[in-house]
Formats: structure tokens, sequence, C-alpha cells
């Protein structure tokens, strides 16, 4: 499954590997970070930013990153919490006699890219993987990564991605061929490796575990330092895909809270096909999951529906809601499902989900208050018309195949 598609990516991009030359500016060798203080507390609230693989995948380059941070700022999207510039896969080079990783021609001086993207008042992250190659073929960490986690912090990285990918054949299958406990546990042994030696760096760095879910993470990885982990394989640009992740989510609710989030993976709002009612379910159900929120287009052609989509303040707000508890599917009607969140200050969200096809707005829907715990007529805001809204008991709701109404109830009865 996402292995096998790992694989397959790998070997895509393994044949256009050679094409990034070396940069001829290598990095100096870091100083040696004092770590005498425990690192401030990062991802207090599920993180937010954008990051650069779901539009521009192997293709991303310095200028890119440059631009994406240029546009946050000048959207207004910066003003609404995203943060994280993150650099996806596809920046690295080789390694030198020391053992140094060296950055590909796309990426010509981190550290200058790295001061350009604080310069904004914005942070950056950057992508690895405990094998020996990265999902896309390229350089990744394996036997190096108190060396890599230095140069991080050396460069000011604030966010690292951290991506299974090679470790499956290079280490899991290869030491422990027929045995899936060993394999999980040399897995779970590499990701701790990570995260203490970027807590040995000093520097608050977010620890975003990649490995599509696998051996349940929310388990074990907030123990080792993560602070979010894939709970799925990849998203995609298409509803069917979306609503798969989304399904998979059911009951990871309580593993997720300040500094440690299930990450049903990066924001497809904006991209491939999907319809202005799929994009705004796909936000809404994000930020009700406690998502961390990357977006993933192109920000520098975005139309002004989707960045309103993108830059929604009540949304937004529910997502960081400071309590940091994850919605749980309340029930389920049909392809009509209602999700439910509790907010800090006793206030409360309430998703009403048209998953799929076959509902027409034609055919209302209608609520059931009494199984979301309700009395009586709730007072509520529309989070997306942005007007009052009044839920009452059997209520008809109108819902157009795979659109959302989202309602923030500030004192729930
Ligand atoms: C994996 C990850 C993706 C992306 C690519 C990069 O598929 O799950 O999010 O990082 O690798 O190669």
């Amino acid at each position: 499954m996402r292995f096998l598609a790992s694989l397959s990516l790998a070997a895509l991009a393994l044949t256009s590997f050679t094409a990034f030359a070396q940069t001829p500016t290598a990095p100096k060798a870091p100083a040696a970070p004092k770590a005498h203080l425990a690192p401030p507390l990062v991802a207090q609230t599920p993180p937010m930013g954008w990051n650069s693989w779901n539009f521009f995948a192997e293709r991303v380059t310095d200028k890119d990153i440059r631009a994406a941070a240029d546009q946050l700022v000048s959207t207004g999207m910066k003003d609404a919490g995203y943060i994280y510039v993150n650099i996806d896969d596809t920046w690295e080079a080789e390694r030198d006699a020391t053992g140094l990783l060296h950055t590909n021609s796309k990426f010509p001086d981190m550290k200058a890219l790295a001061d350009y993207v604080h310069s904004k008042g914005l942070k950056i992250g950057i992508y690895s993987g405990p094998g020996t190659k990265t999902c896309g073929g390229f350089t990744a960490s394996l036997g190096h990564e108190e060396q890599d986690a230095k140069m991080y912090a050396a460069w000011g990285i604030d966010y690292l991605k951290y991506d299974l990918c090679s470790f499956i054949p290079d280490v899991m299958q290869k030491q422990a061929p027929n045995d899936k406990a060993a394999q999980m546990r040399l897995m779970i042994a590499a990701y701790d490796k990570m995260g203490k030696a970027l807590k040995s760096t000093g520097r608050p760095i977010v620890y975003s575990l990649c490995q599509y879910g696998w051996d349940s993470p929310w388990e074990w990885a907030p123990a080792l330092g993560g602070n979010s982990w894939r709970s799925t394989g990849d998203i995609t640009p298409e509803w069917d895909r979306i609503y798969t992740i989304l399904s998979q989510q059911e009951g990871l609710e309580k593993y997720a809270g300040p500094g440690h989030w299930n990450d049903p993976d990066m924001l497809e709002v904006g991209n491939g096909k999907l319809n202005l009612a799929e994009n705004r379910a796909h936000f809404s159900m994000w930020a009700m999951l406690a998502s961390p929120l990357l977006a993933g287009n192109d920000l520098t052609s975005m139309k002004p529906e989707i960045k309103a989509i993108l830059t929604n303040r009540d949304v937004i707000a529910i997502d960081q809601d400071k309590l940091g508890k994850q919605a749980f599917r309340a029930y389920s009607d049909g392809e009509v499902e209602v999700w439910a969140r509790h907010l800090s200050g006793g206030a409360m969200a309430v998703a009403v989900l048209n998953a799929g096809s076959d509902r027409q707005a034609t055919h209302p829907f209608h609520l059931n208050l009494a199984k979301l715990g309700l009395h009586g007529a709730q007072k509520g805001k529309d989070l997306w018309t942005g007007k009052d809204v009044e839920l009452t008991e059997s209520m008809p709701i109108e819902l157009d195949s795979h659109d959302v109404l989202l309602v923030r109830i500030a004192t729930p009865k």
C-alpha cells in the first residue's frame, strides 16, 4: 500500500536525482549548540503554515519557498496564523567526507533562505527521514541523525518532517525480515533517535512524524517528543481520498492535545479539481480534527474564494482552540455525518457533513440535537455565512453533496 507507493515514487525520483547538482557553496560545519536549557514548548496548538509538496512536489526551489513566504504575508495568511514555511523533499544533495549533507542546486544557500523566511516573521521547516534515502530518492539521515539535527539548528530550522520511506527496506526488512513486531520496534527506535537528536540541539523544533500511521503512532509518538504524527497514507486532491482519511480519524480524538496532534496530512484546499463545497468541507473537517493546517496550494496563483476559505478566522479558531480537544463523530445517518468538538469556555462546534454523492440539498437532513447531548434550541453562528443561526430539534438542513454546515455554539444547553 503506502510502502509500494513510496517505492514507486522513489524509483521515479531517483531517475531525476542527478539533475540537481551539488551546490558549490558548501555549508560551514555548524558550531555545537548549547543544550543547557529545555527548549520552549512548541505546537501548543496545531502547527499552521504551508508546505511545498502537494503542489510543487519535486520541482520546488529556493525561489518558490521565498515566494510562498512573501505570499503568506501579502495575502494575510500570516496574520491568520500560517507561520511555518515548510520545504518538503528534494532539497538534498550528497554528504561530503565529514558526513555533512549538502544542499542541491535548487537550494544554493539554506541558511540565507532560513534568514529570509525569518525576516518575514515566519518560521521554516525542512524534511528528512530515518533511512538512507527519502521518499523521493534523495539523501536521508541514517547514521547521521545528530549531525543533521545540529545542521538544522545551525541553519535556524523550526520544524522537521521525518518520513519513514527507505528505512523500511534499508533496516526493517533487512534486520528483521520475517518479524513484523521487531520491524516496528526498529521503526520506533529510529524516531526516538531523531527526537533525542533534535532535543539535544536545544532549539525548539516541531517534530513531525511521517510514517503513514503504521503501528498506531498516537500511542507512542508523544513519549518520544513527536509533536504530530501522520495518521494515514498520503492525501490527494480528490474528495474520495479526503473522505477516506476523515473516516480513519474516528476514535483517535483521545490521543490529541496541546503539543501532540494527529496529522491526517496536509491540506489540498485549492488543489486539483476540488469544488468550492469540497474545499470548504475539507478545511472545516481538518479544523474539527485539530489537525495541523498546512496549506499545500500555489499561493502565487490563489483565487480569492480559496483565500477566503483558508483565512476564515472563525474556522481557524476551531482548529486552534486552546483546549486542544479533537472532534468526535457523534452520529451518522446514511451519508450524512455529524461531528462535534468541545471548545474552551464551554463552547461547542458542530459540523454536519453531506459526505456522499447521493443526497442532494433538495432532500433535507433532519438534525438530532439529543444525540449531541443538547436539549432545545441552540443559538450559534454559521461559520461559513457568518450569520447567527438557531439549531432546533429535527430542523431540516439542506446540504449539497460534499458540503458542510459548521456552527459554533457559544453556550450549549
Ligand atoms: C511521502 C510523504 C509525502 C511527501 C513525499 C515526499 O510520500 O508522505 O507527504 O513528503 O513523501 O517524497
